[in-house]
């Protein structure tokens, strides 16, 4: 969480690091700041609560002769969201942005004395006072002696009032990337930030002190050797992170999910058969585990879910899917048999990150489904699988995870075929019905003016439930997290059979009911608790296969969504969902991207 960003360059300074902010606002957005360092060698910060928007508007001609900086997007951990709080810190010579968290920020403020220094409540400021403590005019030996009593998660990026021209970072677990390019040196919390200048980067290894200067960057380990950056390609389009002619890009991605599913299939399917050669990952990992374990949070770990309905049916074999965030404190049966599946968009999650290494530590084989190269979960696994769904933005996540449901119908085909749960053909016939799914994504597409008017029948609600079974029920606890995140309706997926025990007392005239179709096996189950609720006085709203319609389903708002195998509605139906949830959103007039409390990436326990 909270992005920075360090820039010294041909650019406007300024300038540079304001937009840049923009583009990492996604990370964190209750407060923003900039360092400028002008020629002269002065360092000023500008800060405030508020958006990157607020912040320009304070800055006003502030820093227009700026020759280096720093800026912060802040989500708030230590220390309530106002200006002091906000980065950077300026405790004498230092001034300094950071992302993480410092856990003994306490006990160093007592072992130092240091409370006479500090104006915010934020651990933050305790790591300016220190490294300012120890500066005695060698920025290397002071970032040194930091870092060597700091304990917790931290990307820092720190300037010195008598080092002008100069900007130093360091890290642990919090990322950083940097690059040099004609325009100048950079660094950011990623790299969707420097993509405006150009596609190369490197990731700054974990305790490595970075120096950006007008003429290059230097890299070196904490005792002074030199180490040449490993720099890698993103292969994102640098204009691929802005939102075009598009209001928020929660509808960009949402609308780009037929090109990010056919990208993440690109490769993967040789001769009809879903083939993961060229990912690296031989088949005998694939055919000698006993038990697959996902480990993923939020959409992601959804994402999880429709894996295990798919291993269940198709495999038969044992899947379990855990929050990451719990994993480790609850015993999971793992060893050298499982292979651990982590999924995350970021692939910075935290929780992930570490569920990953517990399972590593406990002998698993770890692979990982990722849309974010170079990220700190890709370096943790043994395997990666990206899934090419370019930058998202959104804090809601849309094309993340129907990109991930694609590497997960592959996957498991793969699974099923090497291991003879399925013949050739079948598995040949699977992957030619799997290939129409971009296809029934663009239908639901063109379909959105409907869903935008059945979205005028929820957008009052305060509470709604949303019901199904076997996968749709799965998939509707994905549908209803997108709308509660970004429409703060309170939204309750349920299995429908279950509402009877419990939640049915819930349904009044004033509780809408969104009910998913997409299984023709559960069909008539699905009708009759459907009719449960509309007894009770609730308006539904069905969400239905076309295949599936006939006269009893016609008497509610329906949506039809395309034909397609119905193990692989999951995709098209999702996609139906993310609309509702952006239309009712986008109505109420909020700011869709950026929801209320919530950061893209999760980088604290
Ligand atoms: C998605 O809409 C959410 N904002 C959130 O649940 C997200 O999926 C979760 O934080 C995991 O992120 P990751 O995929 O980057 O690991």
């Amino acid at each position: 969480m909270c992005g920075i960003i360090g820039y010294t360059g041909k650019e406007k300074v300024r300038d540079v690091i304001l937009d840049a902010l923009e583009l990492l606002e996604y990370r964190g957005y209750d407060s923003a700041g900039i360092a400028y360092g002008e020629k002269e060698g002065t360092v000023s910060v500008c800060k405030c609560a508020g958006r990157v928007a607020d912040l320009r508007k304070k800055c006003g001609s502030l820093g227009q002769d700026a020759t280096y900086g720093i800026g912060h997007t802040r989500w708030a951990t230590h220390g309530g969201v106002c200006d002091l709080n906000a980065h950077p810190h300026q405790v004498g010579k230092v001034t300094l942005v950071h992302n993480g968290i410092i856990e003994n920020y306490k006990e160093l403020t007592k072992e130092y004395e240091l409370e006479n220094e500090l104006v915010s409540e934020t651990d933050t400021e305790v790591a300016a006072a220190l490294l300012n403590h120890f500066y005695k005019g060698n920025p290397d030996e002071a970032i040194t002696k930091l870092v060597g009593v700091l304990k917790g998660t931290f990307a820092l990026v720190m300037l010195f009032a008598d080092q002008p021209g100069r900007i130093f970072s360091i890290r642990n677990v919090s990322p950083i990337v940097a690059t040099y390019s004609e325009a100048g040196a950079m660094l950011a919390s990623d790299v969707t930030a420097l993509c405006r200048f150009t596609n190369r980067y490197f990731v700054v290894p974990e305790y490595h002190i970075l120096e950006l200067l007008q003429d290059g960057v230097r890299l070196s380990t904490l005792t002074g050797e030199t180490v040449e950056p490993e720099y890698q390609v993103a292969d994102w389009e640098l204009n691929s992170s802005e939102k075009g002619a598009y209001p928020f890009y929660m509808e960009k991605e949402i609308m780009e999910q037929p090109d990010a599913i056919r990208a993440t299939m690109e490769g993967r399917i040789v001769d009809g058969f879903p083939d993961f050669s060229k990912d690296g990952l031989p088949d005998s990992v694939l055919k000698n585990c006993e038990r697959i374990c996902v480990v993923a949070c939020g959409t992601a770990m959804h994402a999880g879910l429709i894996a295990q309905s798919l291993v269940k049916s198709m495999l038969q074999m044992h899947i379990d899917v855990e929050l990451a965030s719990e994993f480790m404190y609850a015993d999971p049966v793992v060893d050298e048999k499982t292979l651990v599946v982590a999924v995350s968009q970021s692939g910075e999650t935290i929780d992930t990150l570490e569920a990953l290494k517990y399972a590593k530590k406990k002998g698993a084989t770890c692979m990982s489904i990722l849309n974010v190269k170079g990220s700190s979960i890709s370096r943790e696994s043994d395997y990666v699988l990206y899934t090419n769904a370019g930058p998202e933005i959104a804090v809601a996540s849309t094309k993340a995870y129907t990109t991930q449901l694609t590497v997960f119908y592959l996957l498991v085909a793969r699974i099923a075929y090497i291991r003879g749960k399925m013949s050739e053909d079948e598995v040949k016939s699977y992957i030619r019905d799997f290939e129409q799914v971009p296809a029934a994504v663009e239908q639901v597409l063109a379909n959105k003016k409907q869903i935008h008017l059945i979205a005028k029948n929820v957008i009052t609600a305060k509470d709604l439930f949303m019901i199904g079974r076997g996968l749709d029920y799965a998939l509707l606890l994905e549908g209803s997290l997108k709308l509660k995140e970004v429409s703060y309706i309170h939204s309750e997926a349920y299995a429908s059979g279950e509402l009877k025990h419990g939640p049915i007392a819930l349904i009044t005239t004033d509780t809408p009911v969104v009910a998913l179709i997409t299984q023709e096996k559960l069909k008539q189950k699905e009708l009759s608790n459907i009719k449960e609720v509309r007894s009770r006085g609730a308006d539904v709203v069905l969400f239905i296969k076309e295949s599936l319609q006939d006269p009893t389903t016609k008497e509610y708002e329906t949506v039809a969504l395309p034909n397609v195998r119905d193990a692989f509605m999951g995709i098209p139906a999702s996609v139906a969902l993310q609309l509702l949830a952006y239309y009712v959103s986008a109505d109420k007039g909020y700011d869709v991207d950026k929801p209320r409390n919530l950061a893209k990436v999760v980088t604290v326990e």
